[in-house]
């Protein structure tokens, strides 16, 4: 194994990097997420433990968000009474003496999920220690997590004091989610707080306990429980702290404070080496499941690592009721929301490495199908309605209005009511599933349903107008364009929904009589439905240029002012931000990839080849790429096309999307879609990995040139498949 592929580091601390950083090196474990902050803290710090599912709605808020848990990392160290900060390489008056940094390296080990750091410091006594961090959150037992900080004495004979502490005080932004009571917890030697979400009720509770014999408790505050600890070093003698902490919710039993306390205790019991060797060896295993390999390319290589690892401890590995927020839990963005990013770019990666993860992700939008039914109703339509942005709930949770604008204004969100193709999208993953597990059993049992409820709620949401079948008012995946009649990608993909639905119905039929009846029963999957649903497949009005042998994004498109986006090269803006949103949405400015994704789904079964090189041809200088969902998708599409280079530079950008924060906000957490996107840019993409009409798997690579060679393996229908592609030499 090369290290340097499975590393990030940062070399020399980069304050102006800070948040980038906290986003970047967080960890987790598919249950939690911890930003990379620093145990002893930074002045505009923004820590934040985020658990799955816990969601909490303040009055105040249009909508719910996830909730920033206890903080379990603080560590403050004073060395001869000068406290260990990043910050005192500079003078800071207020607060003397200071110190000073005389070195400094963060790493975040990859291949173990581990996150590292070592720094230099000078005590204002002219003392100077050594430091290393390390902290992991458990693969191997989700509600555990282990730090260990090692101090050695590199000149002179430092007092150190230690304190370990929980800050149970936490916000998201200044926003409070907590109720008023604390319970804190009594056990020796352990501290531990547990708190209730406000609105939502949630326990969540944190236990530290800590391997250093001399820790005694701090008289003090119950939000803010420590531990503190004095002893002096010999000259170049060096100490090891390990502090050890548990979290439980009350998702997860009735008294997640006694679950802490135990957990915790046993974690201690069993020591920090045991449990690293056991965290060590689940992503071994899950590592062995899911990397991909490229030779030739160690830029890509590293950072294409990174994007799959920032998946990978998102992914929920043991509970069914939760999904992936669009920035994972490694940040506040989009509130923990989760959005079609799951299904159509997340849940291929898992699909096809680890489908036991990706069937949980299925799971819970199937413990969701009475949201769903619920928002159709409320719709008048039938069957189920997958909300935009989902929660815990399963209700529709998009804010119908933006943060005020800089005039105080605010601007209608229209997805939430629109954006109805994430019910496809939903269709769309299922039916992947089980292509690639064969999993027969799923598929009766839920998949069906999923798939065919959805295809109900079309059913009754298309449009008989105009002697054909109409779709209003929607928003495709360009959302720059909202509440347009007839998208091509949605009425388009409406069509594959209902087809791929019928094609269940005859399966089930054949194979599974019982679940046939079942369904057709509950879902009133009459003969006059299924009729209609066939009708509407032959007759969906599918907005098509003859005589340019394009698809149409929708009527009326073309008619708009044309803007040359790629006229405004370089920027580091979307062209909407540019030129305004009053004239963008006026235009055939294209926020993502709209047809170009319809052409990544659907491949030559949406048209012949030439029809697709137009399509890319017309629309890919259109788009800005105001969404870091698009690059992916366009490199996806062009490598099928054998547009090679372009398809490279697309992917190139998008695998970079937080390395180099390419859209400026890598602060609010991790381009989660982007990161799934990418891994289907080169196995769908370069490699064209497909199941091809035997049910065998094919491939049709199309690799950058300077790659050499490129191998990962794929879970083919419960067998492990290596696929190695090379590039002629
Ligand atoms: C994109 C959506 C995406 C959402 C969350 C938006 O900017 O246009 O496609 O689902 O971000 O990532």
């Amino acid at each position: 194994m090369q290290k340097r592929l499975w590393t990030l580091i940062e070399r020399g601390f980069q304050a102006e990097r800070l948040h980038q950083n906290e986003t970047l090196f967080t960890i987790g474990n598919g249950y939690l997420g911890v930003r990379g902050t620093f145990e002893e803290g930074y002045p505009g710090a923004t820590p934040a433990t985020l658990i799955h599912g816990i969601y909490d709605h303040v009055p105040s808020m249009q909508i719910p968000e996830l909730v920033n848990a206890p903080n379990w990392l603080p560590i403050a160290i004073m060395v001869d009474g000068t406290p260990f900060t990043l910050r005192f390489d500079r003078h800071d008056s207020l607060n003397p003496p200071h110190g000073a940094l005389l070195g400094y390296e963060r790493a975040l080990l990859l291949d173990r999920a581990v996150l590292h750091r070592s720094a230099l410091f000078r005590a204002a006594s002219g003392s100077i220690v050594r430091l290393t961090f390390d902290r992991f959150a458990s693969l191997a037992d989700e509600h555990i997590m282990a730090q260990r900080v090692t101090i050695t004495a590199v000149a002179g004979e430092p007092v150190i004091a230690v304190a370990y502490s929980i800050d149970a005080d936490t916000t998201n932004d200044g926003v409070s989610h907590w109720a008023p009571d604390v319970r804190t917890s009594q056990a020796l030697g352990t501290i531990g707080v547990e708190r209730r979400t406000a609105q939502s009720g949630y326990g969540v509770a944190v236990t530290s306990c800590v391997s250093d014999p001399h820790a005694v408790r701090a008289a003090g505050d119950a939000l803010r429980p420590a531990l503190t600890s004095v002893l002096r070093l010999d000259p170049t003698g060096s100490a090891v702290f390990d502090k050890f902490s548990a979290l439980y919710t009350s998702r997860d039993l009735a008294d997640p404070l006694d679950a802490a306390e135990n957990a915790v205790r046993q974690a201690a019991a069993a020591g920090y080496d045991a449990l690293l060797q056991a965290h060590t060896a689940a992503w071994a295993k899950s590592w062995a499941a899911s990397d991909i390999r490229i030779e030739g390319d160690d830029e890509c290589q590293l950072a294409l690592r990174l994007t799959a690892y920032h998946v990978l401890i998102a992914a929920p590995r043991h509970d069914e009721n939760v999904s992936i927020g669009a920035k994972t839990l490694s940040g506040l963005g989009y509130k923990g929301h989760v959005f079609w990013d799951v299904e159509l770019f997340m849940l291929p990666p898992l699909t096809l490495t680890q489908p036991e993860v990706a069937r949980n992700l299925l799971m819970y939008r199937y413990h969701r199908l009475a949201g769903a039914r619920h928002k159709a109703q409320a719709n008048g339509c039938e069957g189920a309605m997958f909300p935009w942005e989902s929660t815990d709930t399963g209700e529709e949770t998009t804010p119908q209005w933006s943060d005020p604008q800089p005039d105080g204004s605010r601007i209608r969100i229209w997805t939430g009511d629109r954006e109805q193709h994430i019910s496809t999208d939903i269709a769309y993953a299922v039916w992947q599933f089980w292509r690639w597990t064969g999993d027969d059993d799923w598929f009766r049992r839920c998949g069906a349903e999923l798939l065919l409820d959805t295809a109900v709620f079309w059913g009754s949401r298309v449009e008989e107008k105009n002697g054909r079948y109409e779709i209003s008012q929607q928003i495709g995946p360009d959302e720059y364009h909202e509440n347009v009649d007839n998208s091509v990608f949605v009425n388009r993909m409406v069509v594959w929904h209902l087809q791929t639905a019928l094609r269940g119905l005859d399966w089930l039929a054949e194979q599974s009589p019982d679940d046939h009846a079942r369904l057709t029963t509950s879902l009133d999957l009459s003969a006059k439905r299924l009729a209609r649903w066939r009708d509407i497949i032959a007759r969906m009005f599918i907005p098509f240029d003859e005589a340019k042998q394009i698809h149409i994004q929708f009527p009326g498109f073309f008619d708009m002012e044309y803007i040359p986006v790629p006229h405004y090269l370089p920027r580091t803006h979307s062209v909407q931000a540019i030129l305004g949103h009053a004239r963008s949405i006026q235009s055939q400015v294209i926020k993502q990839a709209d047809v170009v994704m319809l052409m990544a789904l659907l491949g030559e079964s949406l048209a012949p080849r030439s029809v697709l090189l137009n399509n890319w041809d017309t629309y890919f200088p259109r788009c800005d790429h105001g969404s870091s969902l698009s690059p992916a998708m366009h490199a996806w599409a062009a490598a099928r096309l054998g547009l090679t280079e372009i398809a490279y530079d697309q992917f190139h950008h998008a695998v970079h999307i937080d390395l180099h924060d390419n859209k400026g906000n890598s602060r609010d957490g991790i381009h989660a879609a982007a990161c799934g996107g990418v891994w289907q840019a080169v196995v769908f993409g370069f490699v064209g990995l497909h199941i091809d009409a035997n049910g065998d798997l094919a491939f049709q690579p199309a690799l950058p040139t300077h790659w050499k060679r490129v191998s990962f393996s794929v879970n083919y229908r419960g067998t492990q498949r290596t696929i190695t592609v090379e590039n002629p030499a």
